[in-house]
This record gives structure tokens, sequence and C-alpha cells, in this order.
């Protein structure tokens, strides 16, 4: 059984999407901010706070690395600056198939308007911030995924039917 890998920009859904996934097809669901959070007793924010981004990153690569020894037929959510590494999307591709959520950012925006756990978003110009890491990064999750899903104006449930179709034969 293959993994199903969910990555895309934060308050793109992968949570939420990949509990639902996971309930519907009978498997355990990972996330690696969580897994992180658990191994470093730390919230990812505490992490950037304390120890910096960087950090962060090599934590997020060595959770990818552990993942790809010990996970079969799982759903894993990334965080949503995991796949900008190089190296990264290489382990993603060995990990499983690889779906990414296409979030428009207005939609970023209204949804994580109240948001106090997202590091990279605090401060001033939300919105701006949201455009300009949206503009880097949309191009890089297209080239690391398999599978591309629109999500907006769409509930959890019409996700998840569009990914179990579209994985068919490959899960
Ligand atoms: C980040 C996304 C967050 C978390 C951290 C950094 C990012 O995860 O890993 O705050 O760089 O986009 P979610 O995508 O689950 O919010």
């Amino acid at each position: 059984m293959k993994n199903i890998v969910l990555i895309g920009f934060m308050g793109s859904g992968k949570t939420s999407v990949g509990i639902r996934l996971s309930y519907r097809l009978r498997r355990t669901m990972t996330d690696t901010d969580r897994k992180i959070e658990r191994l470093y007793r730390m919230t990812v924010s505490e992490i950037f706070e304390r120890m910096g981004e960087e950090a962060f990153r090599d934590m997020e690569t060595q959770c990818l690395e552990k993942l790809l020894r010990e996970s079969r037929g799982q759903i894993i959510a990334v965080g949503g600056g995991l796949p900008m590494r190089d190296h990264n999307r290489e382990l993603l591709r060995r990990l499983g198939t690889v779906i990414y959520l296409r979030v428009r950012p207005e939609s970023v925006c209204s949804r994580l308007a109240a948001d106090t756990t997202r590091p990279l978003l605090q401060g001033e110009d939300r919105v701006k911030k949201v455009q300009k890491l949206m503009e880097e990064r949309a191009p890089i999750y297209e080239s690391a995924a398999n599978i591309t899903i629109d999500v907006d104006g769409k509930i959890v449930d019409e996700i998840v039917d569009e990914i179990l179709e579209k994985t068919e034969g490959k899960r």
C-alpha cells in the first residue's frame, strides 16, 4: 500500500482533508508539524522563536526521513514550507503519491485571519505576506505533486471524493 501525501499552503486544508481521508480509507494519519511538536515538546511557534526557522526545516527533513523508513499506506500531511527544499521534494516523491491542495490567497487570508500559530504570518501586512509566499511557492508545489486539486469553494468531503477518484489504482 502506498502512502498518500498532502502538500499545500498554510490554510489549504491539509489537516482536515487528511483526517477525513484517513476515516474514509481506514488508514492512519500523520502530520509532520504535530510529530515534530511531540518529539521536541514545543509548539512550532516556540521552535521558530527559540531555535530559528532553519532548525525547524532540519527537523522537517529528519521527520520525512523517518517516515520514509517507517510508513506504509498512511495519509501524511506535511507543513506548508516543507516542499521548498530540493532534497525534501525527492523524499516526498519516494514517500508516496503527492497531492497538492491548491488554494487561492484570498481564501488563506480569510481562513487564517485570526490565526496565531503560524509564525510566518504574524505581524503587519498579512495579506502581502501570503501573496508573496504563495507566488514563490506555487510553482514548487506544482512541480512536487503527482496530482493537483483546487480546493476553493469545496467542502472537505468533495475534496476527499476527488482525491479518491484521482488516486484510484495508485494507492
Ligand atoms: C509553515 C507551515 C506550517 C508550519 C510552519 C511553517 C510554512 O504548517 O509548518 O508554521 O512555512 O508554510 P501548515 O502548512 O500545516 O500550516
